[in-house]
């Protein structure tokens, strides 16, 4: 009989990391993906000295055979994907006349075409009930000035989400897109504002939100969670 996973994207780090912490508490079995395998490892010794499970699987998200890959380990251990957490991403900063296009495609790739592959990828894999996070960001549904990239990839998650919801509706799966305003991680290193981590949301914020709804009835369906700090938005 096949059992259930979560996969989790951006496991390494940050939001992916919290999330996978938290489901794993919640009783479910996390297979984690990123690319740093010491992170993934420290992150499956922990959630198994709590008594979690957890399994890794190193891959570069924005390479379809590497995808094709990871998949294929999830389909040897006759496994369904109970839902599935795309939180890889990465956030460039440069003005429209500065930034090369090298760094709007890699933005574009690991933001956007990355999850629009791996879902595809995972579709046959998903049953009745499943669920399906975006981690998206207030980019999502703003813009700022220097961020076109990461604005762009992060609308057209939204558009592949709200898209994907349709599609899938007729076979019970949900659809969920999460907004948050900026978060204490490793993103904000590769950032150049000088901002006021302490007044951001935290990983665990968006993981705690993200659990929450999964574990709503069957029958409700949260589309879109948009949270901030109560500081305001950065
Ligand atoms: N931090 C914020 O202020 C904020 C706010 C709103 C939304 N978000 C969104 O939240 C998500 C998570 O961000 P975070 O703040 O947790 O960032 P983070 O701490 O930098 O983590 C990013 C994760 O993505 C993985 N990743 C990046 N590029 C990858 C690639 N090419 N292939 C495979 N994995 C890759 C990284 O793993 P490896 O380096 O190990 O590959 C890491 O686990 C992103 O989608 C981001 O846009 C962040």
């Amino acid at each position: 009989m096949s059992s259930e996973i979560a996969l989790v994207t951006g496991a390494s780090k940050g939001i992916g990391r919290s999330v996978a912490k938290k489901l794993a508490e919640a009783g479910l079995p996390v297979f984690a993906t990123a690319r740093n395998i010491s992170e993934l490892q420290s992150l499956q010794k922990e959630i198994e000295d709590r008594s979690g499970t957890c399994v890794f699987y190193p891959a570069e998200l924005t390479n379809e055979t590497q995808l094709d890959l990871l998949v294929k380990e999830i389909l040897k251990s006759d496994t369904k994907i109970s839902l599935l957490v795309h939180s890889a991403g990465k956030a460039k900063v440069g003005s429209v006349g500065k930034m090369a296009v090298s760094e709007w495609q890699k933005t574009m790739d690991i933001n956007l075409t990355a999850p629009f592959m791996l879902t595809q990828k995972s579709i046959p894999l998903l049953g009745e009930g499943s669920h399906i996070f975006f981690v998206n960001s207030v980019a999502g549904y703003q813009t700022f000035s220097e961020w076109s990239a990461y604005c762009a990839s992060k609308w057209g998650l939204r558009a592949l989400a709200d898209t994907l919801r349709q599609e899938l509706a007729p076979r019970g799966i949900k659809v969920t897109s999460i907004y948050p305003s900026s978060v204490d991680t490793k993103m904000q290193d590769q950032i150049p504002y000088d901002w006021d981590r302490g007044k951001m949301l935290k990983p665990d914020d968006v993981a705690e939100a993200l659990v929450n709804c999964y574990q709503q009835p069957a029958h409700v369906q949260i589309k879109e969670i948009y949270l901030e700090n109560l500081a305001g938005t950065f």
